[in-house]
């Protein structure tokens, strides 16, 4: 009998030149962000991956704090929250494969309640979104009787549920000017809540929910950027603190943060977010010089293309949702899909 370690070397793609020759024009178009010396580790997985979707009519969705070699080698659809939600509301295929993390690949399941969602690793948590519970957002509502509920997609369906709709980064503060209200709850991301506030007359009142690795940017970091690297190009995620936000030439969601590169071509950019956004964006803009801090989601990171092979052998691992949770947190998303639909 076979033990389990020899399975699982038998079960390891190998390199090969059907191999080599079917991932070659992925690795053309990486190559200059990822070394010759890991293609062929990454290259067996690929192709198994993308054969594997074919055969299972899926689709995979990634977000761009993945590694590049998902993101560049086996994505389908690639974006922020935003677009993310968007892609797995719209997609006809019978599985998605969410690579992200668990609140990501909950949102797909609550828009498409009736087909299968897998996301390779059950771990690939969030710190924003376990730092508030569905309780929580219910005593909030018992104190501030009438206030509407502004809930940031990262977090759980039973949040979402509790909430009257969803925002992302992307779409925060058109998102909580449509309820017409003159104060909103805004949950739990306190930074972006200070963000929002600052563009809004609406007030705002906050949770006091982080980014495990936003909050670790310092306005010094910023400062000695621009001291080391001549004409630096600084770009934010809005969950950094507001004093990293203020030294920022641009703040945007990470789909924002691209479309802002690629628009202004600056010669050299340094983007205040998590380690693999430059990476991948850098694959379309090899003139630009990127410096890149690096400041590692070690939720993201869960997420490797062993284990999206293995998801997609095993069929595992199946996102559930209590239907009325997900019946109640799909109101709040669809109000926030429907909202920003019809303006961008
Ligand atoms: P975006 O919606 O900007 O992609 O942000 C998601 C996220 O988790 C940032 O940390
Ligand atoms: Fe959550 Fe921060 Fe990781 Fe984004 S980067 S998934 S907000 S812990």
């Amino acid at each position: 009998m076979n033990t389990t370690a020899e399975q699982d070397r038998a079960d390891t793609p190998v390199f090969d030149a059907r191999v080599e020759r079917e991932t070659a024009a992925i690795y053309e178009r990486v190559k200059h962000i990822i070394p010759a010396i890991e293609w062929p580790v990454h290259a067996p997985y690929i192709a198994s991956i993308n054969a594997l979707k074919a055969e299972k009519r899926a689709i995979l969705l990634a977000h761009n704090y993945q590694t590049p070699e998902i993101f560049h080698g086996v994505a389908d659809i690639t974006g922020d929250s935003l677009a993310l939600a968007r892609a797995a509301a719209k997609t006809d295929t019978d599985v998605i494969v969410l690579c992200g993390v668990h609140f990501m690949a909950e949102t797909a399941k609550i828009l498409n309640p009736s087909k299968t969602v897998l996301i390779p690793d059950l771990e690939a948590g969030c710190s924003l979104a376990s730092s508030i519970t569905a309780e929580d957002v219910r005593l909030l509502r018992e104190r501030y009787p009438g206030v509407p509920v502004v809930t940031y997609v990262n977090t759980y369906a039973a949040v979402k549920a509790e909430s009257d709709v969803c925002c992302t980064s992307a779409n925060a503060v058109q998102v909580v000017e449509s309820l017409g209200a003159d104060r909103v709850i805004f949950l739990p991301d306190e930074y972006l809540g200070r963000h929002v506030a600052a563009r809004t007359k609406v007030e705002m009142i906050l949770w006091k929910g982080h980014c495990e690795v936003h909050e670790r940017f310092t306005a010094e970091d910023i400062r000695s950027y621009r001291q080391r690297f001549d004409g630096i190009f600084v770009l934010a995620h809005p969950e950094c603190p507001p004093e990293v936000l203020a030294e920022a030439d641009f703040v945007g969601s990470t789909s924002g943060m691209i479309k802002h590169v690629g628009e202004i071509r600056p010669k050299r950019v340094v983007m205040i977010t998590e380690c693999s956004m430059s990476d991948n964006v850098a694959v379309e803009y090899p003139d630009i010089e990127f410096v890149r801090p690096c400041n590692l989601c070690p939720h993201m990171k869960r997420i490797t293309l062993p284990g999206v092979l293995h998801s997609l052998q095993s069929m595992q691992y199946t996102v559930e949702l209590d239907p009325d949770v997900g019946a109640r947190a799909r109101r709040a998303v669809q109000r926030m899909l429907d909202l920003t639909s019809r303006s961008n």
